[in-house]
């Protein structure tokens, strides 16, 4: 096990592929704190952990008050006597530029704040955001303005918060997904126009599934990735390689 004796918190883990980080970690070892909005998701996940033998807890938590998430990470100490990974995961697809903004940007602002902190007093640890290949590259739709210039926010974040904190043994990463099936995604992914459209544009030929970002969440928090700092990770089955 990858994650043995290692805490970990995934915030927005009741759906996708936060569900499936928090099932992935769990697995390998890691005690986990699901932070969410949605509180009956989040206990499903909680439940669905406890009885596969691992040990998670629920708070409920909305990642765009700043006091919400210092409080989950409290949670989290108090739980289990330490934090060694944060992944920063819970987000919004299609909204407002107010909300988005708050939640996918400020939110993640918050996670590194606390977190690094956190772990930088007790000798370090590991950060993970969910960035998208949005926050590498534009689309040209208006409508994804705000999701684009949060993501692209997020690997700013990322590189920053690596810079400051990698001396404190402080890793920060970010996940840059491609199109992954989810309820985020549902709207495109089940449009008969749509779903193809983007098994075209993707080499690969396929979505995505959270389970095969998970796997790439587990290298970035485990120690297999101990030089690996600042640093984006594509998950697109070749999407952003035109
Ligand atoms: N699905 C994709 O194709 C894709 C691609 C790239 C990046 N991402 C990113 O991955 C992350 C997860 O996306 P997903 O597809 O699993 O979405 P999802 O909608 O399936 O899950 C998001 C979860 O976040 C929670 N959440 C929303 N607002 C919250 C808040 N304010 N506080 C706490 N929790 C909140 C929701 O309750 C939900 O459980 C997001 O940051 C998303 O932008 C997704």
């Amino acid at each position: 096990m990858r994650l043995r004796d290692k805490t970990a918190l995934i915030t927005g883990a009741g759906s996708g592929i936060g569900r499936a980080i928090a099932l992935e970690f769990a697995r390998e070892g890691a005690k986990v704190l699901v932070a969410e909005l949605n509180e009956a998701a989040g206990q499903a996940v909680v439940d669905e952990i406890g009885a596969a033998g691992g040990e998670a807890r629920l708070q409920r938590c909305d990642v765009a008050k700043e006091a919400e998430v210092q409080a989950a990470i409290q949670a989290a100490v108090d739980a289990f006597g330490r934090l060694d990974i944060m992944v920063n995961n819970a987000g919004v697809g299609r909204s407002d530029w107010d909300t988005t903004l708050a939640i996918n940007l400020s939110g993640v602002y918050y996670g590194c704040k606390h977190a690094a902190e956190t772990m930088a007093a007790q000798g370090g640890g590991s950060i993970i955001n969910l960035a998208s290949v949005l926050g590498l590259v534009g689309v040209g739709s208006s409508e994804v303005d705000p999701y684009v210039a949060a993501k692209h926010g997020v690997v700013g974040l990322t590189r920053n918060f690596a810079i400051t904190y990698a001396a404190r043994g402080v890793r920060v990463n970010c996940l840059n997904p491609g199109f992954i099936e989810t309820p985020m995604t549902r709207e495109i992914s089940e449009n008969a126009a749509m779903r193809p459209h983007i098994e075209r544009q993707t080499p690969m030929g396929r979505w995505g599934k959270p389970e095969e970002v998970a796997k790439a969440a587990l290298f970035l928090a485990s120690d297999d990735s101990s030089f690996v700092t600042g640093a984006p990770l594509i998950v697109d089955g070749g999407w952003t390689a035109h």
